[in-house]
């Protein structure tokens, strides 16, 4: 096992992304990278050592005599030079290791040397977490080969900036978080990738690897092989396995001459999933969510439980009327299709704290004044979101949507129908179709997301976080694959979705989507001939018990063709 972190602050740890590897991965890595007795081996923030000394165990492996001389390593904390001086009873060649940046380092640092490999576990610091230096090391970078997008985090300048030092055949292998496959700069980092070298495999581990130390984060090896190679597919290849031992057994696969080229084939269930997802998304007739329509994030206020006030609160204070607004606040307080007056004024007599303190018309009253006072003067000077505003107090309201979509569910996203005309908080979506939506398109939204095809789709889509719930950010929202055909009956659509409405108001979900795939599969048939309303609930129960159960698998591939 490495030598955990001592010497190191928590603080420290958070800004530095200090999470030493366990032990079998980064075996797993070395073992795969080291191909010769002399290969020279570059680990980036070798931190606890751990890499260095499976890089030393795989070139003994190999036949090398002195493995110490062909490692080399970088790391910005005095803890990692310690645990170097603990690792190697032979000494190290102190000149194959810098206490820098490495984001700083040129080739010229390492005698112009192109390594044969590149393996490592980066700091994951999140774009937004990087601290002024941080983002000055990767603002100079302007000479990556593959252009990162504005607010990739720390790992991915890591791997971009590894290139430089990478030769013609060479290898790199990461350790990396979830991000690599569930942002838009990780699939295009993956998928800019996949152009330069002959096979790109991400192994993502459903195993949680880091808890250890107390992170939950999720855990994708990526493998990246023959640097500068044609690849005929131009594809990543993305797999998800159990644990650390299906892992080994896949990398075990893939090294070694006959296997050069293999391409990993996913489970069976894996392959139909994909195939049924391609099939319908290529259905005319079925869309994105996203060509239909824009989804936002809800209003930023920079303190909800500040601003959102009850009923009873807001008399308490003696608030005046002008100065409160209804907003939906949590998305369970919209319960069908369609957000009405009658569901505001459940939550007022519910006593829900649904009401924003809304100063534009009011910010002078006394009222107002005295209220706005309460706040905490260090708070609201130290308030990221409150800096933004030209008043802390007034957040950019934007119009009022159209409709809501639900943030973080446990089984899947709704589209809700905005007739109460009111805005929401940040912890839902806000939806506006894009003009010359028609009425009858409007319906046919909402009832997609809530049909099999929506929800289904979303499960791919999204991400589960947490104990299993389902994530979907905006841009993932417009992912989801929704039904809109260029007529239809208004009429018939509208009692139907008036039904689907009270289905789930009394929390008959289930009949609610079997009524929904029957309106959908009615308004465009063509779906029927490519898969079968029960077989597709089916694929949708399987992804469903993996997400609850931590279990994702499927395979994505090709993310890059995603609209
Ligand atoms: C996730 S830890 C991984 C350490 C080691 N690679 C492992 O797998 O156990 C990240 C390491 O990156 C180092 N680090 C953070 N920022 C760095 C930088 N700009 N240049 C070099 N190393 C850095 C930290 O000190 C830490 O040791």
């Amino acid at each position: 096992m490495p030598a955990p972190a001592t010497l190191a602050t928590l603080e420290n740890q958070r800004q530095l992304g200090l999470y030493y590897t366990p032990d079998q991965l980064s075996e797993i890595i070395c073992a795969w990278a080291v191909r010769t007795s002399r290969d020279q081996i570059l680990e980036p923030s070798f931190g606890g050592c751990v890499f260095l000394r499976h890089i030393s165990k795989a070139l003994v492996g190999r036949g090398a005599r002195k493995p110490e001389r062909n490692v080399f390593g970088c790391d910005v904390e005095k803890a990692a030079f310690f645990h170097l001086a603990a690792s190697f009873d032979e000494g190290f060649p102190e000149e194959n290791f810098f206490k820098r940046d490495f984001l700083r380092l040129r080739r010229e640092d390492f005698r112009n040397i192109m390594f044969d490999a590149l393996v490592g576990n980066p700091p994951y610091v999140s774009y937004h977490n990087m601290n002024a230096a941080q983002r000055r090391a990767v603002r100079s970078l302007k000479d990556l080969e593959i252009k990162l997008q504005g607010r990739a985090s720390l790992w991915a300048y890591f791997v971009a900036h590894s290139l430089h030092f990478l030769k013609h055949g060479g290898r790199m292998g990461w350790i990396l978080p979830g991000s690599l496959v569930h942002t838009d700069y990780g699939v295009d980092l993956l998928t800019n990738l996949a152009k330069i070298f002959r096979q790109v495999t991400a192994i993502k581990l459903q195993q949680r690897c880091f808890g250890h130390v107390g992170t939950d984060e999720s855990t994708v090896m990526l493998l990246c092989e023959d640097r500068s190679s044609f690849n005929e597919s131009g594809k990543a290849d993305i797999v998800d396995v159990k644990g650390v031992g299906e892992c080994a057994a896949l990398v075990g696969r893939l090294t070694g001459g006959i296997d050069r080229g293999l391409r990993i084939v996913p489970s069976d269930i894996d392959s139909e999933i994909a195939n049924a997802y391609d099939e319908i998304r290529s259905t005319p007739g079925v869309r994105r969510l996203g060509e239909l329509a824009g989804v936002k994030i809800g209003v930023v206020t920079g303190a909800n439980k500040f601003f959102l006030v009850s009923q009873s609160k807001a008399k308490g204070l003696g608030l005046p009327k002008e100065a409160l607004l209804p907003f939906l606040c949590r998305f369970y307080q919209a319960k069908g299709l369609f957000l009405k007056e009658s569901d505001l004024n459940e939550m007022l007599l519910e006593d829900d704290a649904c009401l924003f303190v809304d100063t534009r018309e009011c910010e002078y009253d006394h009222r107002v004044q005295k209220y706005l006072k309460a706040f905490d003067t260090v708070a609201r000077e130290s308030n990221e979101t409150f800096k933004k505003n030209e008043k802390w107090h007034q957040p950019p309201m934007g119009t009022i949507p159209d409709a809501f979509l639900s943030y973080m569910h446990h089984t899947g996203p709704r589209l809700v129908s905005n007739e109460a005309n009111v805005y929401c908080t940040n912890s839902v979506h806000r939806v506006y179709f894009k003009p010359r939506i028609s009425a009858l398109h409007r319906l046919a939204l909402a009832i997609s997301v809530v049909s099999t095809i929506g929800q289904f789709s979303a499960e791919i889509e999204g991400r589960s976080y947490g104990s299993g719930v389902l994530k979907i950010e905006p841009s993932e929202a417009k992912q989801i694959l929704v039904v809109a055909p260029p007529q239809a009956d208004l009429g018939k659509l509208r009692a139907q979705a008036r039904e689907i409405d009270a289905l789930l108001r009394v929390g008959q979900a289930v009949k609610a989507r079997c009524l929904a795939d029957s309106c959908v599969y009615n308004l465009v048939p063509a779906i029927a001939r490519r898969i079968s309303q029960t077989r597709l609930r089916e694929l949708l129960i399987i992804l469903r018990n993996r997400r609850t159960s931590k279990l994702k698998l499927v395979v994505r591939k090709d993310d890059a063709s995603r609209v």
